[in-house]
């Protein structure tokens, strides 16, 4: 038997959970419901809502007899409703094409809808005592620390190597329910030892021979998903400098800053002096570009080009709320970070009077 195998083996013994409620049966539609139920939710949640949907439908008959409905409502606060839907559609699907009997083969399950290769393993494990291997999102974790494997298990290449290791550390011999107790085990290991965070390495029966424990990475596997590129933005502000005092606009509630106070913005391609004139009613001198700088959201990346704008005669039209304040007391405002950060470098009115007389005017 593998190292994996025969130590999972023996701490499911002590340390296992024996007493779920699905444990008690191989009726493959217990089996069924309950892994639908766990896919993406912990035990303690999955306990009542799975008693109460057995004690309403508690064959395959029942639930295809049952309108949606009545399923989802069931469901209600379990969350992932496609499962539900998909529950539902399988129930009709094993009474069409398989007489109400439940197959019993891991590729005959995974052709029923909502249920991928994993999740049929382990009805095929629990209800019909096959040797198939499990490989969930816990399971990858294991796996990847146990034998050292890199790269993000969303990725086909070191999913492949993952399935690889899975079948390769399942029990040789599976009789009397040895592949039940080893799934299981790897489940209970993967919810409360091999843990996403602060994993309990210390009372893990896999430890000594575990690549990411002795190389101290654990906290290196699975590897995190790549991130792609940022696409790059631009944009201009407009600076429009008043006796000391800025042009702010409250922007739109939706959108980027929503709400938010910010100078005017307008695009690289738009003359600015020619946008002050007439969309805002402000006559101003050549614009002065200060250094432009970056900021990051979760899905773009955006260069800020600030342009520096002394304003020559105001009759500005107000149609956005406005105000005109000194940088100082603006940083009293709702203010979006990057024009924060604007305003505390060497933007100050004296500086940029400073600057602007120096590079443009002086
Ligand atoms: N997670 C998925 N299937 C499970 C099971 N049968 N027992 C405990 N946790 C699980």
């Amino acid at each position: 038997m593998s190292f994996i195998a025969s130590r999972l083996i023996h701490w499911h013994h002590d340390y296992g959970r024996h007493h779920l409620p699905w444990q008690q049966n191989r009726d493959p539609y217990a089996v069924w419901l309950s892994e639908i139920m766990l896919q993406q939710t912990q035990v303690n949640t999955v306990i009542p809502y799975y008693t109460r949907f057995m004690q309403t439908f508690p064959t395959i008959a029942s639930l295809t007899q049952a309108p949606l409905d009545e399923v989802l409502a069931l469901w209600s606060g379990l969350g992932y409703y496609s499962r539900a839907r998909n529950l539902h559609l399988a129930a009709q699907k094993i009474v069409q094409n398989y007489h109400g009997q439940f197959p019993a083969t891991r590729a005959d399950i995974q052709q029923l809808p909502g249920i991928g290769r994993s999740t049929a393993a382990a009805i095929a494990v629990f209800a019909f005592g096959r040797r198939e291997a499990i490989l969930d999102g816990n399971v990858k974790r294991i796996f990847a620390r146990f034998f050292g494997i890199s790269g993000y298990p969303g990725e086909i290449k070191t999913q492949n190597r993952l399935w690889e290791k899975a079948e390769e550390s399942l029990p040789i011999d599976c009789c009397n329910g040895v592949i039940e107790i080893y799934t299981q085990a790897l489940m209970d290991l993967g919810a409360t030892v091999c843990t996403r965070h602060t994993p309990r390495c210390e009372s893990c029966p896999l430890q000594s021979q575990c690549v990411a424990f002795q190389e101290q990475r654990i906290d290196q596997f699975p590897g995190s998903k790549p991130r792609k590129a940022l696409p790059q933005k631009e944009t201009v502000f407009l600076l429009l400098l008043q006796q000391q005092k800025l042009l702010l606009q409250k922007r739109a509630a939706s959108g980027i800053w929503g709400a938010l106070w910010c100078p005017p913005e307008i695009a690289i391609d738009v003359d600015a002096a020619d946008y002050c004139q007439h969309q805002l009613g402000i006559q101003v001198e050549k614009p002065f570009e200060l250094p432009s700088l970056d900021h990051q959201f979760t899905h773009f990346k955006l260069r800020i080009h600030p342009r520096l704008l002394h304003v020559v005669s105001d009759s500005h039209i107000t149609e956005t709320e406005s105000i005109w304040i000194n940088p100082v007391d603006a940083l009293e405002h709702g203010i979006p970070a990057p024009v924060r950060k604007l305003l505390k470098q060497n933007f100050l009115p004296d500086n940029l009077t400073m600057i602007a007389q120096v590079k443009n005017y002086g």
